[in-house]
């Protein structure tokens, strides 16, 4: 990871949503924050946050998850509910397996305290939540490995993301390479490996008798963003990577039903706008105030607000093409 996405520039005069460069990055996060901690804490936001807990109802019962970017922020959130929904097993994907190993002591201990909670027996969580260091960016240097591991996958969730804050002409082209490779690259070499790997188990399991169909469709889940549809300033490949990521979900929705014929690849996004992950600790108090001004509920959202919708997409089993807006409202702006 040689390259340095912390930029410093703050662009003056209005843009859509905000006066500066930093204001209208919904989902930017700066590399320099990514490597040096995890800001977001799903346990302190559960004390803190008055956002409604949803009761779990083992909706994702037997499925097996594998989540990009689920050591932080949005991802970290999705994998923490998946739990709660008694998904099997859940796969964390990411570039440090530091941060990842840290992810997963806080998963188990946030599962903890919800089995204490609400009087339960504490299922074995450690069993249930696994590790892969990888960068999404360079899936080709570990696309064995991925494809090994997505044979089982039935949920897709394409949570990994990267963002610099620079104009157009002042964005090396290194950056710009490396957040198109880690947002719309990454996520389509995941897509193509769980595709793939359906397609593989398909064929194996009609040559086994004894096995019975698969019994849900595989279904991708792809964060992009609210600066896919909306314009703002200081963006440009983020928001570029962003509307891809909508295309990719589209594209893949038509394509799964017209060439698999008995396989069902569901393919959905989420649209987040302002999201409260690591990204929020760069904005001053004043701007916080300003930016919730602009939005419809006055908020920033919870990850777990991100979280329910990714439940929602993953056990309907006619949301194909889906995309869903969480965004406060600001998208109607
Ligand atoms: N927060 C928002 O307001 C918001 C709004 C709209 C959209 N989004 C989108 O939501 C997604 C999650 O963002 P977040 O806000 O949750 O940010 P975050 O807290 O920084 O999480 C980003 C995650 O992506 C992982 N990641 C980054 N680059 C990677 C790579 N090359 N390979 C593998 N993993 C990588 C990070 O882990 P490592 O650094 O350890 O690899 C981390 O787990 C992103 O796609 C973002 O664009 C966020």
């Amino acid at each position: 990871m040689a390259v340095s996405l912390v930029a410093q520039v703050r662009m003056p005069g209005p843009s859509l949503f905000a006066r500066s460069v930093n204001d209208i990055r919904f989902g930017c996060l700066s590399l320099a924050r990514i490597r040096h901690h995890r800001c977001f804490s799903s346990t302190q936001s559960v004390q803190k946050s008055s956002v409604t807990r949803f009761q779990s109802a083992d909706r994702l019962s037997g499925r097996t998850c594998l989540i990009t970017g689920g050591s932080s922020g949005i991802g970290y959130a999705i994998a923490e509910r998946f739990l709660q929904e008694s998904a099997s097993s859940i796969i964390l994907v990411g570039r440090s397996q530091k941060r990842l190993e840290a992810a997963a002591a806080d998963l188990r201990s946030s599962a903890g305290e919800i089995h204490s909670t609400e009087g339960t027996a504490s299922s074995n969580v450690s069993d249930r939540i696994r590790l892969l260091v990888g960068d999404v960016g360079e899936v080709a240097s570990w696309m064995r490995e991925l494809e090994q591991e997505m044979a089982k996958v039935d949920i897709l969730v394409n949570a990994a993301g990267v963002s610099f804050s620079s104009i157009l002409p002042r964005s090396e082209p290194a950056d710009i390479s490396h957040v198109l490779r880690t947002n719309l690259e990454g996520a389509m070499l995941t897509s193509r490996a769980l595709i793939r790997a359906a397609i593989r188990s398909r064929v194996r399991s009609r040559k086994n008798e004894d096995t019975e169909a698969i019994p849900f469709s595989k279904c991708i889940i792809n964060v992009s963003s609210l600066l896919a549809v909306k314009g703002g300033t200081g963006a440009v490949p983020y928001a570029a990577s962003k509307a891809g990521i909508l295309g990719l979900t589209r594209s893949v929705a038509v394509e799964a039903s017209a060439s698999l014929k008995d396989l069902i690849i569901r393919s959905n996004a989420i649209v987040p706008g302002y999201i409260e992950t690591p990204m929020i600790s760069d904005f001053t108090p004043g701007e916080m105030s300003r930016l919730k001004d602009t939005i419809p509920l006055h908020r920033f959202g919870d990850p777990r607000e991100v979280a329910d919708a990714a439940v929602f997409l993953a056990q309907n089993e006619y949301a194909n093409n889906c995309v869903l807006n969480i965004d406060g409202g600001l998208s109607a702006v």
